[in-house]
């Protein structure tokens, strides 16, 4: 596992965004395969999206040829809702870039059968070809998409009970009532998100302090998902500082030393 570190949010999020980018062409550069990618919402990627924008505009990137899925999506919640990840996902990326609208692949949390839309995402997935890089972001609790805590490591697409916790801090998009926020989400699973060549997560701010050491210094557990990245081949977490900021000493200076 690699450890980016940057002073800022905005800067960890520029040098997300390139290295997005970079991988984007060195495929396109060498296959007519697209690029498939898994993305998440939240907070957390804005200013990397916003990024990502700006490189599009300025002919840097297309992505013509770029296929994603979502990780996750509430449960009930009208497509057209604000927080909707479909409304995020558009809002903040897709209706500035490129992007065929028949690439983007994001859960129906209104499916009629949820079993077998979780099922449908996976084939699709697996028919696109594979996830080339995951992009996520991490929960204070340390869960990656909604995998929280308990979460088997080797879970795939499924419904998923929110807890108490994140429910209550999801809850500033919903007027600050927890009571609001959907008690359930669909959400690809670890394995499925851990099956990706390569695994980039951003962690930014004081608040993810603690995941990020569990993650990255604590032991494998589904106590805190993210950290089944210890077991990727390519794993990069992206953080500004106050996100390393229970790292050890040590730790904050091997990541530094060795990027
Ligand atoms: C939600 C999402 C996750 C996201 C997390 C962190 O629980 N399901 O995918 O990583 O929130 O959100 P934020 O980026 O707003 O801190």
């Amino acid at each position: 596992m690699q450890v980016i570190i940057r002073d800022t949010m905005p800067q960890a999020s520029v040098w997300a965004a390139r290295y997005i980018v970079e991988k984007i062409n060195a495929k396109a550069a060498v296959s007519d395969k697209p690029f498939v990618i898994g993305l998440c919402t939240g907070s957390t990627p804005i200013e990397t999206y916003a990024e990502l924008i700006r490189l599009y505009k300025a002919g840097k990137v297309s992505f013509k040829n770029v296929v994603s899925f979502n990780m996750d999506e509430y449960v009930g919640l009208p497509v057209e809702h604000p927080e909707s990840y479909h409304s995020f996902m558009h809002h903040y990326l897709f209706d500035h870039i490129d992007q065929p609208a028949e690439n983007i692949h994001i859960l129906d949390g209104n499916a009629p059968d949820l079993d077998a839309e979780c099922a449908a995402y996976e084939k699709a997935i697996e028919a696109a070809g594979g996830f080339d890089l995951f992009l996520g972001g991490v929960g204070e609790d340390g869960h990656i998409a909604f995998n929280e805590p308990f979460s088997s490591l080797q879970s795939r697409t499924r419904v998923i009970t929110l807890t108490r916790e994140t429910r209550e801090i999801n809850s500033r998009f919903f007027d600050g009532d927890p009571e609001k926020v959907p008690a359930q989400a669909l959400s690809v699973g670890v394995a499925t998100v851990m099956g990706a060549k390569e695994v980039v997560v951003l962690a930014f701010g004081s608040k993810k302090a603690r995941a990020i050491k569990d993650a990255v210094e604590g032991p494998i557990s589904h106590y805190c998902t993210l950290s089944a990245l210890q077991n990727h081949p390519a794993g990069i977490i992206v953080c500004d500082e106050p996100a390393v900021g229970e790292l050890k000493v040590n730790s904050y200076r091997y990541f530094k030393a060795t990027e």
